[in-house]
């Protein structure tokens, strides 16, 4: 877990320069890869008008971007789960729905936008919970996975990046809810991962 008050002072004297091991991936990159996906997704999705439902906080910047890139007509919606404390790697714990949808999707075509799969326990979980809800279809857009730490199966239909194992910030991916407005993703240094 990372040390707060460490975090805290390095943010104060360097803002994330001194948190930043090195850019994993550039914000032209996610440009690119972004405007793929939404133009993969306008195509499958023609004449569906699909929801799109964000992972809050994470999955904020990658839905704002990605919607732009989606030709096709579709709606947005919100949800919230809470499954890790404070600190980059504070133990996990049940996923917890804190915000649920506004939207009915009961015969809807719901694609689930996340910012990473890590263990896969959280998406797990909402697959669980959405299925239960009755979709006409469900599939899971993620901008990130890291395979290496998966615990639980998930089906990703959509994926922008594989990375490493290694914990990543920016591009809605926060540290200690800190760099969520970086435009690329930076791996932590290892002494605050
Ligand atoms: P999972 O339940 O282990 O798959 O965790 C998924 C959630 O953990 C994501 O939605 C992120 O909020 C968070 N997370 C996992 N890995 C990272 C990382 O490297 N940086 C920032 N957040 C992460
Ligand atoms: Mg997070």
């Amino acid at each position: 877990m990372a040390n707060l008050s460490r975090l805290e002072d390095a943010i104060a004297r360097g803002g994330y320069s001194a948190l930043l091991d090195r850019v994993l991936i550039t914000e032209e990159q996610l440009n690119r890869r972004v405007a793929e996906l939404g133009a993969q997704i306008s195509q499958d999705y023609a004449g569906k008008t699909p929801l799109l439902v964000c992972l809050l906080r994470g999955g904020v910047m990658f839905l704002a971007d990605l919607m732009k890139h989606i030709s096709a007509p579709h709606h947005v919606d919100f949800m919230a789960v809470s499954s890790y404390g404070v600190g980059a790697r504070a133990t996990r714990g049940q996923p917890r729905i804190t915000l649920d949808l506004n939207t009915d999707v009961r015969g809807r075509h719901v694609l689930l936008v996340e910012d990473i799969i890590d263990s896969g326990h959280t998406i797990d979980h909402v697959l669980r919970l959405l299925q239960t809800r009755e979709p006409a279809s469900l599939r899971v857009c993620a901008l990130l996975n890291k395979p290496a730490r998966r615990e639980v199966y998930v089906p990703i239909s959509y994926l922008g990046f594989e990375i490493p194992d290694e914990f990543v910030f920016g591009y809605g991916l926060d540290l200690d809810e800190y760099f969520r407005n970086l435009p690329f993703i930076g791996v932590v240094k290892k002494e605050y991962q």
